[in-house]
């Protein structure tokens, strides 16, 4: 009952003054505003018609796009292990599990994503570019191995638009319900 009641009467200074690095803030933005970018270009672009060149020019975009996005999100752990990260405020252990639980394999897909999609890329004849760049070729054209990687992409996909609706209605809830304050954590 104790932490019930301090989870909702937690004032609003008490959690703000609790925040996350500059830098982490940055890139939680800039990550987020990548993949949910990258997500709806994914979707969009896998049911043009096969032969159309916005759909090549797509492809090649999203690729690019996509290994940044990997890039940043490599960045971003070696933030978080480098900096300070403020305590999650008192709440019961079955919210700090979830909040726990949803950041953790929001983790996992922001590197399975990338990974996933660019394996699946490299086996085929083409190879991967990377903002007009050919990246060193080593994969084959195979076709299971493509279904394969683009399988696990897919659903990786879909499981971390379902991660992001969950995380979101956490923070949301947070802000409107509980009225901590928690999202000025991660705010600019
Ligand atoms: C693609 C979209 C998003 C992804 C992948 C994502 C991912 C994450 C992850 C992994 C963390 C944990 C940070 C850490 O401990 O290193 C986090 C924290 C946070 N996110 Fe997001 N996020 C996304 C979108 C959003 C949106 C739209 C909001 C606002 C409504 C939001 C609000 C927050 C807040 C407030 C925290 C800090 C929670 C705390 O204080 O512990 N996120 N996010
Ligand atoms: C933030 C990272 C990424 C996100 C959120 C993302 C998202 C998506 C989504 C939602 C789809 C549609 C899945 C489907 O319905 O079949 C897709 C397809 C695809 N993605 Fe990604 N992607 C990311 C990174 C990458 C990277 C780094 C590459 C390659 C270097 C890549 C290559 C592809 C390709 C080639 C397809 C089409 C697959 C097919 O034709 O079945 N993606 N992506």
């Amino acid at each position: 009952m104790t932490i019930a009641r301090s989870s909702s009467a937690l004032p609003r200074a008490r959690a703000s003054a609790h925040r996350y690095a500059g830098s982490l803030i940055a890139l939680h933005w800039l990550i987020a505003l990548g993949i949910v970018g990258m997500l709806a270009l994914g979707l969009y672009m896998v049911g043009l018609p096969k032969g159309l060149p916005l759909k090549a020019t797509l492809i090649n975009l999203h690729k690019s796009i996509g290994l940044t996005v990997f890039l940043l999100v490599l960045l971003r752990i070696m933030a978080r292990v480098a900096f300070h990260r403020p305590p999650l405020p008192p709440m019961r252990p079955w919210q700090r599990a979830a909040a726990r639980t949803t950041q953790g394999l929001l983790y996992v897909a922001m590197v399975g994503m990338p990974l996933s999609g660019y394996l699946g890329s490299s086996f085929n004849r083409f190879g991967t570019r990377f903002w007009g760049v050919l990246l060193p070729k080593w994969g084959w054209d195979d076709a299971g191995m493509r279904a394969l990687f683009f399988g696990i992409h897919e659903v990786i996909g879909y499981t971390l638009i379902v991660l992001i609706v969950l995380h979101v209605a956490g923070a949301l809830k947070h802000q409107w319900i509980d009225r901590d304050n928690l999202l000025a954590r991660m705010l600019p």
